[in-house]
């Protein structure tokens, strides 16, 4: 089946959709994107992904390429088009196509570009394989905030951990706390049983899986501490995961050459999935 993608306007094949060379997506990462998971026919916290969307690109002194209620019927019939009950919508907006230049240019025309792909459906059952991370330099900008392309050094950190035969990197601050995954929000669960991830700063992402699997857990009388942690209380940790639109939750059973706990998926993160999957069934 070929897939469709949306371009400025116009419903493309995949394999030929394509924006302009001097696009400042290409040439300055002059851009932001969003993905939101597509879950059984339902869209999983589209206001959130694009309340987050509206403020990356106010971040970066541009505005919504258009109104809420013009992005959701094309949304929709990309999802129709490209025939998917379960996947990711992906969301890029830059600042146009422009004659190469540093400073931001005037009346430019914004790119946006949205793709859906097929994904597996969340099963905690089934999809609760342990992983193994290893920590490395947070490398990347000062406002990790903002939901940028420039995925550079991102790409880089995970290409380390891949290489090095882990399945993602956590990436870690110069004052040795543990700032995020490089595509997720990393948790632990600390040495006195309490559900840990760091508040959002500019040092993060504030992921809305995160977002939504705090209000979750609080409901159900889950304790959570907003709180950096350390390498060291990650390698104590009870247990540890990672959340975002594409895995939903991840047990992490290993970092670095340290297992955490006995290398089994821990009860918190068994519960945390459950009480995610059984938020998707009902969205
Ligand atoms: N990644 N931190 C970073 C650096 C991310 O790139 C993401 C999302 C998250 C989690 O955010 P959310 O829960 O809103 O997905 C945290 C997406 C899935 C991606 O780049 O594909």
């Amino acid at each position: 089946m070929s897939r469709f993608a949306y371009v400025n306007g116009t419903y493309a094949r995949h394999e030929e959709a394509s924006v302009h060379i001097e696009d400042r997506g290409f040439q300055f990462a002059d851009g932001i994107y969003e993905v939101i998971y597509l879950y059984k026919g339902r869209l999983i916290d589209t206001e959130a992904h694009l309340d987050r969307m509206e403020r990356s690109l106010r971040e970066i002194h541009m505005d919504m390429p258009m109104s809420r209620r013009a992005m959701m019927p094309i949304i929709k019939e990309l999802i129709r088009r490209n025939r998917l009950r379960t996947g990711l919508i992906y969301m890029q907006v830059t600042r146009g196509s422009s004659k190469r230049d540093f400073i931001f240019p005037e009346d430019t025309v914004p790119t946006l570009v949205i793709t859906a792909r097929r994904g597996a459906a969340f099963d905690p059952n089934k999809s609760l394989q342990g992983m193994k991370v290893m920590t490395m330099e947070d490398m990347r900008w000062a406002r990790c905030d903002i939901k940028t392309t420039a995925l550079l050094p991102a790409s880089m950190c995970k290409q380390v951990a891949l290489d090095a035969g882990y399945s993602d990197a956590w990436l870690v601050n110069k004052e040795g706390f543990v700032t995020e995954g490089t595509s997720n929000n990393a948790w632990i669960v600390n040495a006195e049983g309490k559900l840990q991830t760091r508040p959002p700063s500019h040092e993060i992402l504030n992921g809305i899986t995160r977002k939504s699997i705090i209000e979750l857990a609080q409901k159900e009388g889950i304790e959570i501490v907003e709180k950096p942690f350390t390498v060291e209380e990650a390698y104590n940790a009870r247990e540890a995961f990672v959340t975002s639109a594409s895995a939903c939750v991840k047990p992490v059973t290993q970092i670095d050459d340290k297992v955490i706990a006995n290398g089994a998926v821990g009860l918190t993160c068994e519960k945390i999935a459950k009480i995610y999957a059984d938020f998707l069934e009902k969205a």
